[in-house]
Protein backbone atom coordinates (compact mmCIF):
# COMPACT_ATOMS: atom_id res chain seq x y z
CA UNK A 1 0.00 0.00 0.00
CA UNK A 2 1.65 3.47 -0.75
CA UNK A 3 2.64 5.16 2.10
CA UNK A 4 0.50 8.59 2.14
CA UNK A 5 -2.40 6.19 1.75
CA UNK A 6 -1.05 3.63 4.72
CA UNK A 7 -1.01 7.23 7.11
CA UNK A 8 -4.24 8.20 6.40
CA UNK A 9 -6.31 5.96 7.00
CA UNK A 10 -6.35 5.48 10.61
CA UNK A 11 -6.32 9.14 10.86
CA UNK A 12 -9.60 9.22 8.86
CA UNK A 13 -11.26 7.12 10.79
CA UNK A 14 -10.86 9.18 13.66
CA UNK A 15 -13.37 11.54 11.95
CA UNK A 16 -17.06 11.28 11.59
CA UNK A 17 -17.50 9.21 8.40
CA UNK A 18 -18.93 12.31 6.44
CA UNK A 19 -16.16 14.81 6.97
CA UNK A 20 -13.71 11.73 6.70
CA UNK A 21 -15.45 11.14 3.33
CA UNK A 22 -15.47 14.75 2.21
CA UNK A 23 -11.35 14.85 3.35
CA UNK A 24 -11.04 11.93 0.93
CA UNK A 25 -12.23 13.35 -1.69
CA UNK A 26 -10.60 16.95 -1.69
CA UNK A 27 -7.26 14.67 -1.52
CA UNK A 28 -8.17 12.51 -4.37
CA UNK A 29 -9.13 15.49 -6.01
CA UNK A 30 -6.33 17.21 -5.19
CA UNK A 31 -3.75 14.10 -6.57
CA UNK A 32 -2.91 13.77 -3.03
CA UNK A 33 -3.27 10.27 -3.37
CA UNK A 34 -0.23 8.21 -4.90
CA UNK A 35 -1.51 6.34 -8.02
CA UNK A 36 0.03 2.35 -8.04
CA UNK A 37 1.35 1.25 -10.79
CA UNK A 38 -1.29 -1.54 -12.50
CA UNK A 39 -1.45 -4.50 -14.82
CA UNK A 40 -4.61 -6.94 -15.09
CA UNK A 41 -4.15 -10.35 -15.90
CA UNK A 42 -5.36 -11.09 -19.22
CA UNK A 43 -7.70 -13.49 -17.91
CA UNK A 44 -9.50 -10.09 -15.71
CA UNK A 45 -10.38 -8.79 -19.61
CA UNK A 46 -14.17 -8.52 -20.33
CA UNK A 47 -16.08 -7.65 -22.51
CA UNK A 48 -20.18 -6.27 -22.32
CA UNK A 49 -22.57 -3.85 -23.83
CA UNK A 50 -20.20 -3.73 -26.95
CA UNK A 51 -17.54 -2.14 -24.31
CA UNK A 52 -14.26 -3.69 -22.79
CA UNK A 53 -13.42 -3.48 -19.20
CA UNK A 54 -10.20 -3.85 -18.02
CA UNK A 55 -11.41 -5.88 -14.89
CA UNK A 56 -14.77 -6.79 -13.73
CA UNK A 57 -14.31 -4.79 -10.58
CA UNK A 58 -16.29 -1.60 -9.96
CA UNK A 59 -16.78 1.22 -7.67
CA UNK A 60 -20.31 1.30 -6.67
CA UNK A 61 -22.29 4.25 -6.44
CA UNK A 62 -22.42 6.45 -3.44
CA UNK A 63 -18.74 7.15 -3.46
CA UNK A 64 -18.60 9.60 -5.81
CA UNK A 65 -22.07 11.35 -5.84
CA UNK A 66 -21.06 14.58 -7.82
CA UNK A 67 -18.65 13.31 -10.52
CA UNK A 68 -15.60 14.53 -8.94
CA UNK A 69 -13.22 11.51 -9.15
CA UNK A 70 -13.79 8.80 -11.39
CA UNK A 71 -10.08 9.00 -13.20
CA UNK A 72 -8.16 9.04 -9.94
CA UNK A 73 -10.45 5.64 -8.60
CA UNK A 74 -10.45 4.33 -12.13
CA UNK A 75 -6.40 4.90 -11.55
CA UNK A 76 -6.34 3.04 -8.55
CA UNK A 77 -7.34 -0.29 -10.72
CA UNK A 78 -10.97 -0.10 -11.05
CA UNK A 79 -12.33 -1.62 -14.03
CA UNK A 80 -15.43 0.19 -14.08
CA UNK A 81 -16.90 3.54 -11.79
CA UNK A 82 -20.11 4.58 -11.01
CA UNK A 83 -20.90 8.02 -10.34
CA UNK A 84 -23.96 9.03 -8.82
CA UNK A 85 -27.09 8.76 -7.37
CA UNK A 86 -27.58 12.18 -9.11
CA UNK A 87 -30.93 13.97 -8.73
CA UNK A 88 -32.07 16.53 -11.64
CA UNK A 89 -31.58 19.41 -8.93
CA UNK A 90 -29.41 19.96 -6.00
CA UNK A 91 -30.61 19.03 -2.79
CA UNK A 92 -29.10 18.56 0.62
CA UNK A 93 -30.68 15.40 1.73
CA UNK A 94 -31.51 14.17 5.28
CA UNK A 95 -30.15 15.86 8.72
CA UNK A 96 -27.03 14.67 9.55
CA UNK A 97 -25.41 12.41 11.44
CA UNK A 98 -26.59 10.27 8.95
CA UNK A 99 -23.50 7.74 7.74
CA UNK A 100 -22.60 5.12 10.60
CA UNK A 101 -19.18 2.91 10.68
CA UNK A 102 -20.20 -0.14 11.85
CA UNK A 103 -16.81 -0.76 12.59
CA UNK A 104 -16.76 -4.12 14.61
CA UNK A 105 -19.29 -5.68 11.74
CA UNK A 106 -17.45 -4.30 8.89
CA UNK A 107 -20.41 -2.87 8.05
CA UNK A 108 -21.88 0.95 7.48
CA UNK A 109 -25.40 2.41 7.34
CA UNK A 110 -26.76 5.81 5.53
CA UNK A 111 -29.54 7.62 4.95
CA UNK A 112 -27.84 10.30 3.07
CA UNK A 113 -31.06 10.34 0.82
CA UNK A 114 -29.51 11.64 -2.15
CA UNK A 115 -27.57 14.39 -1.92
CA UNK A 116 -26.48 15.98 -4.69
CA UNK A 117 -25.17 18.45 -6.53
CA UNK A 118 -27.63 17.43 -9.17
CA UNK A 119 -27.30 17.40 -12.61
CA UNK A 120 -26.11 20.23 -13.85
CA UNK A 121 -23.15 20.00 -11.88
CA UNK A 122 -22.25 16.58 -13.13
CA UNK A 123 -23.01 17.58 -16.76
CA UNK A 124 -20.32 20.29 -16.14
CA UNK A 125 -17.58 18.22 -15.04
CA UNK A 126 -17.79 14.91 -17.09
CA UNK A 127 -18.11 17.26 -20.02
CA UNK A 128 -15.54 19.01 -19.15
CA UNK A 129 -13.24 15.44 -18.47
CA UNK A 130 -14.38 14.97 -21.82
CA UNK A 131 -13.46 17.86 -23.24
CA UNK A 132 -10.12 17.58 -21.78
CA UNK A 133 -9.32 14.10 -22.84
CA UNK A 134 -8.22 13.74 -19.37
CA UNK A 135 -10.23 10.34 -18.95
CA UNK A 136 -8.21 7.14 -17.63
CA UNK A 137 -8.75 4.30 -19.92
CA UNK A 138 -11.86 2.57 -18.46
CA UNK A 139 -15.68 2.88 -17.75
CA UNK A 140 -17.46 5.20 -16.45
CA UNK A 141 -21.36 4.94 -15.60
CA UNK A 142 -23.71 7.40 -14.12
CA UNK A 143 -26.52 6.60 -11.84
CA UNK A 144 -29.60 8.59 -11.47
CA UNK A 145 -32.69 8.93 -9.27
CA UNK A 146 -35.33 11.49 -8.41
CA UNK A 147 -35.56 14.95 -6.10
CA UNK A 148 -37.38 13.88 -2.63
CA UNK A 149 -40.20 16.20 -3.53
CA UNK A 150 -40.67 16.01 -7.58
CA UNK A 151 -44.21 15.81 -8.58
CA UNK A 152 -43.13 13.64 -11.43
CA UNK A 153 -41.20 10.34 -10.72
CA UNK A 154 -40.84 9.22 -14.06
CA UNK A 155 -39.91 13.32 -15.32
CA UNK A 156 -37.05 13.16 -12.98
CA UNK A 157 -35.39 9.55 -14.43
CA UNK A 158 -36.07 11.56 -18.05
CA UNK A 159 -34.46 14.16 -17.24
CA UNK A 160 -31.43 11.76 -16.13
CA UNK A 161 -31.23 10.15 -19.23
CA UNK A 162 -31.53 13.00 -21.15
CA UNK A 163 -28.83 14.90 -19.95
CA UNK A 164 -26.35 11.81 -18.99
CA UNK A 165 -26.70 9.07 -21.96
CA UNK A 166 -24.63 11.92 -24.05
CA UNK A 167 -21.67 11.60 -21.55
CA UNK A 168 -21.77 8.07 -19.68
CA UNK A 169 -21.10 4.85 -20.67
CA UNK A 170 -23.66 3.04 -19.46
CA UNK A 171 -26.96 4.57 -16.76
CA UNK A 172 -28.11 2.65 -13.63
CA UNK A 173 -31.94 4.01 -13.03
CA UNK A 174 -31.67 3.99 -8.66
CA UNK A 175 -35.01 2.51 -8.34
CA UNK A 176 -33.84 0.61 -4.54
CA UNK A 177 -32.59 3.37 -1.98
CA UNK A 178 -34.62 3.03 1.24
CA UNK A 179 -33.97 6.57 2.27
CA UNK A 180 -35.97 8.61 -0.61
CA UNK A 181 -40.06 7.82 0.21
CA UNK A 182 -41.61 5.94 -2.55
CA UNK A 183 -38.79 5.06 -4.22
CA UNK A 184 -38.95 1.45 -4.14
CA UNK A 185 -42.30 1.39 -5.43
CA UNK A 186 -40.67 2.06 -8.30
CA UNK A 187 -40.01 -1.65 -8.54
CA UNK A 188 -43.95 -2.08 -9.01
CA UNK A 189 -43.99 -4.36 -12.76
CA UNK A 190 -46.58 -1.98 -13.98
CA UNK A 191 -44.21 0.97 -13.07
CA UNK A 192 -41.01 -0.70 -13.84
CA UNK A 193 -42.61 -1.52 -17.73
CA UNK A 194 -43.45 2.18 -18.11
CA UNK A 195 -40.53 3.85 -16.80
CA UNK A 196 -38.10 1.71 -19.04
CA UNK A 197 -39.95 2.26 -21.87
CA UNK A 198 -39.98 5.68 -21.27
CA UNK A 199 -36.32 6.12 -20.56
CA UNK A 200 -35.42 3.72 -23.69
CA UNK A 201 -37.52 6.55 -25.54
CA UNK A 202 -35.42 9.01 -24.46
CA UNK A 203 -32.07 7.64 -24.71
CA UNK A 204 -32.90 6.89 -28.82
CA UNK A 205 -33.71 10.72 -29.06
CA UNK A 206 -30.59 11.81 -27.39
CA UNK A 207 -27.54 9.39 -27.67
CA UNK A 208 -29.41 7.75 -30.91
CA UNK A 209 -25.43 6.30 -32.18
CA UNK A 210 -24.09 4.73 -28.99
CA UNK A 211 -26.34 4.55 -26.71
CA UNK A 212 -25.36 3.78 -23.26
CA UNK A 213 -26.56 0.13 -22.11
CA UNK A 214 -29.65 1.10 -19.26
CA UNK A 215 -29.57 -0.86 -15.60
CA UNK A 216 -31.34 -1.19 -12.99
CA UNK A 217 -30.99 -1.06 -9.25
CA UNK A 218 -32.74 -3.28 -7.11
CA UNK A 219 -33.25 -3.39 -3.29
CA UNK A 220 -32.47 -6.71 -1.67
CA UNK A 221 -35.84 -7.05 0.41
CA UNK A 222 -37.74 -7.92 -2.33
CA UNK A 223 -40.10 -10.48 -1.75
CA UNK A 224 -40.48 -13.50 -4.38
CA UNK A 225 -43.32 -12.56 -6.10
CA UNK A 226 -41.59 -9.13 -6.54
CA UNK A 227 -38.62 -10.70 -7.89
CA UNK A 228 -40.68 -12.81 -10.36
CA UNK A 229 -42.11 -9.66 -11.46
CA UNK A 230 -39.21 -7.94 -11.75
CA UNK A 231 -37.53 -10.63 -13.88
CA UNK A 232 -40.96 -10.65 -16.59
CA UNK A 233 -40.79 -6.43 -16.76
CA UNK A 234 -36.79 -6.32 -17.35
CA UNK A 235 -37.07 -9.58 -19.95
CA UNK A 236 -40.20 -7.75 -21.59
CA UNK A 237 -38.67 -4.40 -21.90
CA UNK A 238 -35.81 -5.45 -23.06
CA UNK A 239 -33.66 -3.49 -20.12
CA UNK A 240 -29.47 -4.64 -20.87
CA UNK A 241 -28.85 -4.81 -16.91
CA UNK A 242 -29.68 -4.98 -13.16
CA UNK A 243 -27.26 -3.88 -10.17
CA UNK A 244 -27.88 -6.43 -7.51
CA UNK A 245 -28.30 -4.96 -5.00
CA UNK A 246 -28.74 -1.51 -3.02
CA UNK A 247 -28.45 -1.69 0.94
CA UNK A 248 -30.71 -3.47 3.00
CA UNK A 249 -33.04 -2.33 5.57
CA UNK A 250 -33.20 -5.52 7.50
CA UNK A 251 -30.69 -5.95 10.77
CA UNK A 252 -28.98 -9.65 10.90
CA UNK A 253 -29.49 -10.48 14.44
CA UNK A 254 -25.23 -11.08 14.15
CA UNK A 255 -24.79 -7.45 13.91
CA UNK A 256 -22.64 -6.42 17.59
CA UNK A 257 -22.23 -2.26 16.93
CA UNK A 258 -23.85 -0.33 18.89
CA UNK A 259 -24.93 1.69 15.28
CA UNK A 260 -27.00 -1.39 14.38
CA UNK A 261 -30.31 0.09 14.77
CA UNK A 262 -29.70 3.18 13.03
CA UNK A 263 -32.12 3.53 10.63
CA UNK A 264 -31.34 3.44 6.96
CA UNK A 265 -29.48 1.28 4.55
CA UNK A 266 -27.34 -1.47 5.72
CA UNK A 267 -23.88 -2.07 3.32
CA UNK A 268 -20.99 -4.24 3.62
CA UNK A 269 -20.33 -7.63 5.33
CA UNK A 270 -23.80 -8.81 6.57
CA UNK A 271 -25.20 -7.93 3.14
CA UNK A 272 -23.53 -10.21 1.06
CA UNK A 273 -25.04 -13.66 1.80
CA UNK A 274 -28.14 -11.30 1.38
CA UNK A 275 -27.38 -9.66 -1.81
CA UNK A 276 -25.51 -13.19 -3.03
CA UNK A 277 -28.77 -14.56 -2.84
CA UNK A 278 -30.97 -12.15 -5.05
CA UNK A 279 -27.94 -12.46 -7.90
CA UNK A 280 -28.86 -16.22 -8.13
CA UNK A 281 -32.20 -15.71 -7.90
CA UNK A 282 -32.76 -13.36 -10.57
CA UNK A 283 -30.10 -14.94 -12.75
CA UNK A 284 -32.34 -18.27 -13.07
CA UNK A 285 -35.17 -15.78 -13.29
CA UNK A 286 -34.19 -14.37 -16.02
CA UNK A 287 -32.68 -17.40 -17.40
CA UNK A 288 -29.44 -15.40 -17.41
CA UNK A 289 -30.23 -13.30 -20.32
CA UNK A 290 -30.23 -10.17 -18.58
CA UNK A 291 -26.48 -9.36 -17.24
CA UNK A 292 -25.76 -8.73 -13.56
CA UNK A 293 -23.71 -6.39 -11.54
CA UNK A 294 -22.70 -8.16 -8.45
CA UNK A 295 -23.03 -5.54 -5.03
CA UNK A 296 -23.29 -6.29 -1.68
CA UNK A 297 -19.90 -7.04 0.67
CA UNK A 298 -17.33 -7.49 -1.67
CA UNK A 299 -14.32 -7.34 0.30
CA UNK A 300 -12.23 -10.19 -0.91
CA UNK A 301 -11.34 -11.97 -5.01
CA UNK A 302 -13.23 -14.68 -3.18
CA UNK A 303 -16.88 -12.74 -2.66
CA UNK A 304 -16.06 -10.96 -6.40
CA UNK A 305 -15.21 -14.78 -7.58
CA UNK A 306 -19.23 -15.61 -5.83
CA UNK A 307 -20.81 -13.60 -7.25
CA UNK A 308 -19.78 -14.00 -10.79
CA UNK A 309 -20.38 -17.61 -9.88
CA UNK A 310 -23.39 -16.99 -8.79
CA UNK A 311 -24.56 -14.96 -12.03
CA UNK A 312 -22.92 -11.86 -12.28
CA UNK A 313 -21.17 -10.82 -14.88
CA UNK A 314 -19.21 -7.54 -13.30
CA UNK A 315 -19.27 -6.48 -9.45
CA UNK A 316 -19.16 -3.96 -7.46
CA UNK A 317 -17.99 -2.94 -3.97
CA UNK A 318 -17.80 0.31 -1.80
CA UNK A 319 -17.96 -0.45 2.28
CA UNK A 320 -14.68 -2.60 2.06
CA UNK A 321 -12.91 0.25 0.43
CA UNK A 322 -13.86 2.57 3.62
CA UNK A 323 -12.40 -0.54 5.83
CA UNK A 324 -9.16 -1.18 4.31
CA UNK A 325 -8.09 1.56 1.67
CA UNK A 326 -7.60 1.59 -2.41
CA UNK A 327 -5.20 -0.90 -2.17
CA UNK A 328 -7.93 -3.06 -2.04
CA UNK A 329 -8.80 -3.31 -5.23
CA UNK A 330 -5.24 -4.47 -6.89
CA UNK A 331 -5.60 -7.40 -4.23
CA UNK A 332 -8.95 -8.40 -5.41
CA UNK A 333 -8.30 -8.50 -9.08
CA UNK A 334 -4.90 -10.25 -8.58
CA UNK A 335 -6.92 -12.53 -6.40
CA UNK A 336 -10.06 -12.98 -8.86
CA UNK A 337 -7.34 -13.79 -11.46
CA UNK A 338 -5.69 -16.33 -9.34
CA UNK A 339 -9.16 -17.90 -8.70
CA UNK A 340 -10.10 -18.05 -12.31
CA UNK A 341 -7.15 -19.42 -13.40
CA UNK A 342 -7.11 -22.25 -10.68
CA UNK A 343 -10.66 -23.35 -11.86
CA UNK A 344 -9.74 -23.48 -15.58
CA UNK A 345 -11.46 -20.38 -16.68
CA UNK A 346 -9.68 -18.45 -19.05
CA UNK A 347 -12.16 -15.23 -18.78
CA UNK A 348 -14.83 -14.19 -16.42
CA UNK A 349 -17.22 -15.14 -18.80
CA UNK A 350 -17.24 -18.61 -18.65
CA UNK A 351 -17.34 -18.58 -14.96
CA UNK A 352 -21.06 -16.21 -15.09
CA UNK A 353 -22.89 -18.47 -13.20
CA UNK A 354 -21.11 -21.66 -13.14
CA UNK A 355 -23.03 -22.37 -9.74
CA UNK A 356 -26.35 -21.68 -10.96
CA UNK A 357 -28.62 -24.21 -12.08
CA UNK A 358 -30.50 -23.32 -15.06
CA UNK A 359 -33.07 -25.38 -16.54
CA UNK A 360 -31.51 -26.85 -19.45
CA UNK A 361 -34.59 -25.48 -22.08
CA UNK A 362 -36.26 -22.01 -20.42
CA UNK A 363 -39.23 -20.67 -22.05
CA UNK A 364 -37.44 -18.91 -24.21
CA UNK A 365 -35.45 -21.54 -25.53
CA UNK A 366 -32.27 -20.43 -24.37
C1 LIG B 1 -22.34 5.91 2.27
C2 LIG B 1 -23.03 5.19 1.15
C3 LIG B 1 -23.70 5.94 0.18
C4 LIG B 1 -24.36 5.28 -0.87
N1 LIG B 1 -24.97 6.02 -1.84
C5 LIG B 1 -25.56 5.39 -2.89
C6 LIG B 1 -26.15 6.13 -3.94
O1 LIG B 1 -26.12 7.36 -3.97
N2 LIG B 1 -26.75 5.45 -4.94
C7 LIG B 1 -26.78 4.08 -4.99
O2 LIG B 1 -27.33 3.51 -5.94
N3 LIG B 1 -26.21 3.35 -4.01
C8 LIG B 1 -25.60 3.97 -2.98
N4 LIG B 1 -25.01 3.22 -2.00
C9 LIG B 1 -25.07 1.75 -2.07
C10 LIG B 1 -23.84 1.14 -2.74
O3 LIG B 1 -23.72 1.55 -4.07
C11 LIG B 1 -23.92 -0.41 -2.70
O4 LIG B 1 -25.04 -0.82 -3.44
C12 LIG B 1 -24.03 -0.94 -1.28
O5 LIG B 1 -23.28 -0.17 -0.38
C13 LIG B 1 -23.57 -2.37 -1.18
O6 LIG B 1 -22.21 -2.51 -1.50
P1 LIG B 1 -21.05 -2.61 -0.38
O7 LIG B 1 -21.49 -3.63 0.61
O8 LIG B 1 -19.82 -2.99 -1.14
O9 LIG B 1 -20.94 -1.24 0.20
C14 LIG B 1 -24.34 3.86 -0.94
C15 LIG B 1 -23.65 3.14 0.04
C16 LIG B 1 -23.00 3.78 1.07
C17 LIG B 1 -22.27 2.96 2.09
Amino acid sequence: MAPLVDLALPLLRLLPPEAAHRMTLRALAAGLVPKPALADAPNLATRLWRRSFRNPVGLAAGFDKDAEVPDVMLGFGFGFVEVGTITPVPQLGNPKPRVFRLAEDRAIINRLGFNSAGLEAAVWRLSARRAAGREAPGIVGANIGKNRDTHDDIGDYVEGVRCLAPLADYLTVNISSPNTPGLRDLQRKSTLTRLAGQLMEERARVAPRNPPPLLFKIAPDLGGEERADIAEAALSSGIEGLVISNTTVTRPASLRSRFAHEPGGLSGEPLFALSTALISDMYRLTGGRIPIVGVGGVASGADAYKKIRAGASLVQLYSALVYQGPALVQKITQELAALLARDGFTAVSAAIGADAHLPSTTPHGL
